[in-house]
């Protein structure tokens, strides 16, 4: 490590790599701060390094899910889960991608212990654990394929609260999502004009938000 933000010079010449400080993070997320305090507003990160605006992101989700339902397990933990599926990130590095899963997974029960004063659930760790190995990808981000497996297309997986406790799952490719910023079509409109719904490539049943994993190894 030649500094906090470099790593090495050929990292920086071949990948740019160069990770943002934490002042530059806050200071651009403020920009759209009333979206960093929504739990469930879905941000990606598309060269996402070690997860520096993901991990702030996810803190700022966290402490509106302490402040809100602490009081209650069940309700902090079904909150916690949404915020950390809505949390999405690239890189072409494989030990970026680690170290960012579990950065945000450490910080995950971190925030759990302090707001819960117990340790995070096993199930509950499988749950969040399965979902960063989902959520954050060893991909390319102009190719818009995985590194590994190799020239496959990039699947982001959708999870939507429906009833409380059930989270309905949903895997689109990427190229399909970004195709709305290129025929100019919304994905929402208050006003009824068209709209662009892009079509998923994988639909699974309505499951407990302590079981997704199941869910995939039944599929
Ligand atoms: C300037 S750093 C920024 C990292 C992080 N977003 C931050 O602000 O700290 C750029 C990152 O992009 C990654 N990267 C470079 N080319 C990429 C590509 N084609 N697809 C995905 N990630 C890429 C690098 O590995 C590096 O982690």
């Amino acid at each position: 490590m030649i500094s906090e933000q470099i790593v090495s010079k050929h990292r920086v010449n071949k990948h740019g790599e160069v990770f943002t400080n934490p002042r530059e993070v806050n200071a651009m997320l403020d920009l759209v701060k009333s979206e960093t305090e929504r739990i469930d507003s879905r941000f990606l990160e598309p060269a996402c390094g070690k997860g520096a605006f993901l991990l702030e992101i996810l803190t700022r989700k966290l402490n509106v899910v302490a402040k809100r339902y602490k009081k209650s397990l069940i309700e902090y933990e079904r909150y916690a889960v949404l915020a950390i599926s809505s949390i999405y990130g690239i890189d072409i590095l494989e030990d970026n991608v680690n170290d960012c899963r579990k950065s945000l997974s450490d910080l995950f029960q971190t925030k759990y212990r302090s707001s819960l004063k117990i340790k995070c659930s096993p199930e509950c760790l499988q749950t969040v654990q399965f979902i960063l190995s989902k959520n954050i990808i060893w991909g390319d981000a102009l190719s818009l394929k995985y590194v590994n497996p190799h020239n496959k297309p990039i699947i982001f997986s959708e999870w939507s609260a429906v009833n409380g406790k059930m989270i309905k799952r949903r895997d689109f490719e990427f190229k399909e999502i970004l195709d709305c910023s290129t025929n100019g079509l919304p994905f929402f409109s208050d006003e009824g004009e068209e709209v662009w719904l892009p079509e998923s490539v994988k639909e699974f049943p309505v499951t407990h938000y302590l079981r997704l994993k199941d869910a995939e190894e039944r599929a």
